[in-house]
């Protein structure tokens, strides 16, 4: 089995404060870390639940892929995070079981992790985010 945890569950939100506000209240969660991936055009704040975590992201231009998700779509689920140990042989084995990857390469997410995206188109209409930490 390569899948070691969900890593994490990402919410695309259109306001970031008030979806950090509302995690608060609602749970009395805190924000373990914040960052501005700039490649991908996102802020995010992650909420830890035990081992894994709730990834709030808000787009930070207006051509990035969540914003357009959100103008499309509306807020809500976008794509879950599976944890692996090794984010290569993950993704090799995704393409291998006929998933169309979006990164053909693993590379830099956030909070020094490795990551690789694959497409929802072969994978069940679900977008799904390999992490390697
Ligand atoms: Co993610």
């Amino acid at each position: 089995m390569l899948l070691t945890e969900i890593d994490h569950v990402a919410i695309a939100v259109r306001d970031l404060e008030a979806a950090v506000d509302y995690h608060r209240r609602a749970f009395g969660a805190t924000v373990e870390h914040r960052e501005t991936v700039d490649r991908d055009g996102v802020e995010e704040a992650l909420v830890a639940v035990a081992d894994s975590y709730i990834q709030l992201i808000s787009p930070t231009r207006p051509d990035s892929p969540v914003a357009r998700f959100i103008e499309r779509r509306g807020e809500g689920l976008h794509h879950v995070g599976y944890r692996v140990a090794d984010c290569a042989t993950a993704l090799a084995a995704m393409v291998a079981a006929g998933a169309t990857p979006i990164d053909r390469e693993p590379r830099p997410g956030s909070r020094g992790t490795t990551i690789a995206f694959v497409h929802p188109k072969g994978s069940f209409g679900t977008l799904i985010e390999l992490v390697q930490e």
